[in-house]
């Protein structure tokens, strides 16, 4: 543990409403790990299709199963951690280019940010235009782990498109280790590198066989000599989320060659 109080703000612990937590006893088993890990300002974020909220009937009777599974989770969190500012927002997929997200209940904790993803980690056409309707709206776009989408350039395009636009970037913790593969490591490394990335966060599921791998993805951070731009993404920015205010600028964080790499490149000249 390192110490800092962390913020998270994606993560998926409402018991029974997506793919995270089943039941009670496995989302408070989960929130305990995050606790432990330092984390007290967490808003969990159950998968929210953006095609419903044209729907009228369709969103109160979504929002209505959300709310009933909230409500157990958040007077057992009251209980248990009364120190935790505990809240809920949702992880909206914008599997349409124009979701209605008026409902204050989509959006980040009572921020004025939203948390959204793409369909099946594709970049569809049209992204950048998406967020800045969304930015139009009066509402942030919080982009969730950019680095697990396939089709984003080396140069980073889109992604510097989706900035562009206002739009923030949150990237997870175990993309810094891996846990999706060596595309999204690499691609996390690269937002790294280039200072784009505003936060990390869990993206926690809830379940007790998946791991946080907050503080493995410190240490990666740490070992790139990226330890005050870990301190950013993970205490700093999130915190001011909560707070209704905007990310600092985080400095790029470029890994250092390791001996091997330095040797290698001086035999192959
Ligand atoms: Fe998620």
């Amino acid at each position: 543990m390192s110490g800092l109080r962390l913020a998270d703000f994606h993560s998926h612990l409402v018991p029974g409403v997506d793919d995270g937590s089943q039941t009670l006893e496995d989302a408070l088993e989960g929130i305990g790990r995050m606790v432990a890990a330092g984390i007290d300002r967490i808003i969990t974020t159950p998968h929210f299709q953006g095609s419903v909220t044209k729907d009228a009937q369709r969103l109160a009777e979504e929002l209505q199963r959300m709310d009933e599974g909230w409500v157990l989770v958040q007077e057992a969190v009251q209980e248990e951690w009364p120190d935790v500012d505990f809240r809920r927002g949702h992880e909206v997929l914008l599997d349409i280019p124009d979701p209605d997200l008026s409902d204050g209940r989509l959006h980040l904790g009572g921020t004025s940010s939203v948390l959204v993803e793409w369909p099946r980690f594709q970049v569809p056409p049209g992204t950048a235009q998406v967020l800045e309707e969304i930015a139009r709206a009066g509402l942030t776009p919080v982009v969730a782990h950019p680095e697990r989408y396939s089709g984003i350039d080396a140069h980073l395009h889109v992604v510097r498109q989706w900035k562009a636009t206002g739009a923030l970037l949150q990237g997870n913790y175990g993309s810094l280790v891996g846990r999706y593969g060596p595309g999204p490591r690499a691609l996390i490394l690269g937002l790294l590198s280039e200072g784009l990335l505003d936060y990390l966060s869990t993206d926690f599921h809830g379940r007790p066989h998946l791991e946080l791998l907050i503080d493995e993805g410190r240490e990666a951070m740490v070992a790139m000599g990226g330890e005050d731009a870990f301190e950013l993404l993970a205490a700093v920015n999130p915190g001011r989320l909560f707070d209704g205010e905007p990310p600092l600028p985080v400095p790029p964080v470029v890994p250092e060659p390791t001996l091997l790499e330095r040797i290698k490149s001086w035999i192959s000249g």
